[in-house]
């Protein structure tokens, strides 16, 4: 069995009073309903409020995960953060290679490989984002696109590390775009990746790995996308960030 995660990315929003604001509210509502020990329940805020959150959530079941770390443990890496940092600051997990960090920051399939084993290093567990653009879906490119993403990143793991990580398929066409994959457009590629895994580090190995959905993903399509065999869970940019989307999304797969 795989434990759903629901886990929101708040990429850069919310200041530490913000995000406080929203976590006295969450914690408050998710104890007056039941079920949610069926899930794991996130959230990345910026670096700038997660000790903070983690401090105000130590009794609390929802986790902490950073939005990217740097791979080396300490340094002369100016504006970077690393792995120790984050564990040191309350982090559990952290999303590594998101399609803005690969657009917006260069960052190629060789740092997602070293950010992915530095966090595994730590116990910190990653999130890490794979997913095709619109025109590599349109070309027939989503398999040899997944397929180098999956083997760049994951070089150099066992399959004892692989049983640790998720993995978060996001279409970039439906990221921030309002246009989500259909269940079944979803789930062909979640089945995909869990073949590519299999093939790869075993059968064993890949049923125990949670492949979450991201993209647009919100209150009106959370529970037919989650209901899929293939798909264990959601990662959540701007429903994330509003408290009645973000609930609404819990609720619906419990
Ligand atoms: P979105 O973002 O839910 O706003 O589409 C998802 C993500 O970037 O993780």
């Amino acid at each position: 069995m795989r434990t759903p995660i629901i886990a929101g990315n708040w990429k850069m929003n919310k200041t530490i009073g913000e995000a406080l604001d929203f976590f006295k509210v969450l914690d408050q509502e998710l104890q007056q309903f039941s079920g949610t020990e069926k899930l794991e329940i996130v959230i990345a805020p910026p670096y700038t409020a997660i000790n903070k959150i983690a401090e105000f959530l130590k009794d609390s079941s929802i986790k902490i995960s950073a939005q990217n770390m740097f791979w080396e443990d300490a340094g002369a890496f100016t504006g970077e953060i690393s792995a120790p940092m984050l564990k040191d600051a309350g982090a559990k997990y952290v999303i590594i290679g998101h399609s803005e960090r690969r657009q917006f920051f260069n960052e190629t399939e060789s740092a997602v490989n070293k950010k992915i084993k530095a966090a595994l290093k730590h116990n910190i567990i990653p999130i890490f984002c794979i997913g095709e653009t619109l025109a590599e879906r349109e070309t027939e490119k989503i398999e040899s696109v997944i397929s180098t993403q999956l083997t760049g990143g994951l070089i150099d793991l066992t399959a004892n590390d692989i049983t640790k990580i998720v993995i978060a398929y996001e279409p970039v066409w439906a990221i921030g775009t309002g246009k989500t994959a259909t269940k079944e457009q979803a789930e062909e590629v979640h089945l995909m990746i869990r073949q590519m895994l299999a093939k790869q580090f075993g059968q064993a190995n890949a049923d125990v790995i949670r492949i979450l959905y991201g993209g647009s993903v919100k209150p009106s399509n959370s529970k037919e996308l989650l209901s899929q065999p293939n798909i264990d869970g959601a990662l959540i940019g701007g429903a994330s960030l509003k408290l009645e989307d973000f609930i609404g999304i819990i609720k619906s797969v419990i």
